[in-house]
């Protein structure tokens, strides 16, 4: 299986950040956790951090008919994007949003997002591990799509 990992903007800034709320691993210690758990499942990691909503949006598509499955932090773009929603059902690609933080826990204008109405799931509050846990329920939610379409 492909899995697509998407960071949005701030989420370079990691460790640096706001370490109260965002914990102090970076990113790149995250992702190359997530990679250690990926080799073990078999499953090709990808992965983009970017601050531009439109790269964001061109990874989506070039992940049409190749990447399996994405794992998103859109940052705060979870709050305000409705292109990078329409992007991601565009290429009907099911994917699980995450965040570090619990947002429902926060600011007002934290707790609606543009893309958890057509997510698999949402994974908030649990720090890193959040990215842990996706992986784990994409590779469980890959394994039975492929046992069903057999
Ligand atoms: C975040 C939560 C967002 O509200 C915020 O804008 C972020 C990070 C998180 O991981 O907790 O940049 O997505």
């Amino acid at each position: 299986f492909t899995v697509l990992v998407l960071n949005g903007p701030n989420l370079n800034m990691l460790g640096k950040r706001e370490p109260t709320i965002y914990g102090h691993q970076s990113l790149s210690d995250i992702i190359a956790e997530l990679n250690g758990q990926a080799k073990q499942k078999s499953i090709e990691l990808i992965h983009l951090q970017s601050n531009a909503e439109h790269e964001l949006i061109d990874t989506i598509h070039k992940g049409y008919q190749k990447v399996d499955f994405i794992i998103i932090n859109p940052g705060a773009f979870t709050h305000t994007s409705v292109a990078i929603r329409d992007a991601l059902l565009s290429v009907s690609i099911p994917f699980i949003e995450v965040h570090l933080s619990n947002v429902h826990a926060r600011e007002t204008f934290r707790k609606h997002s543009y893309l958890s109405d057509v997510a698999i799931g949402v994974i908030c509050g649990l720090g890193a591990q959040g990215y842990s846990f996706a992986l784990d329920a994409a590779h469980t939610y890959l394994t039975k799509a492929q046992a069903n379409n057999k």
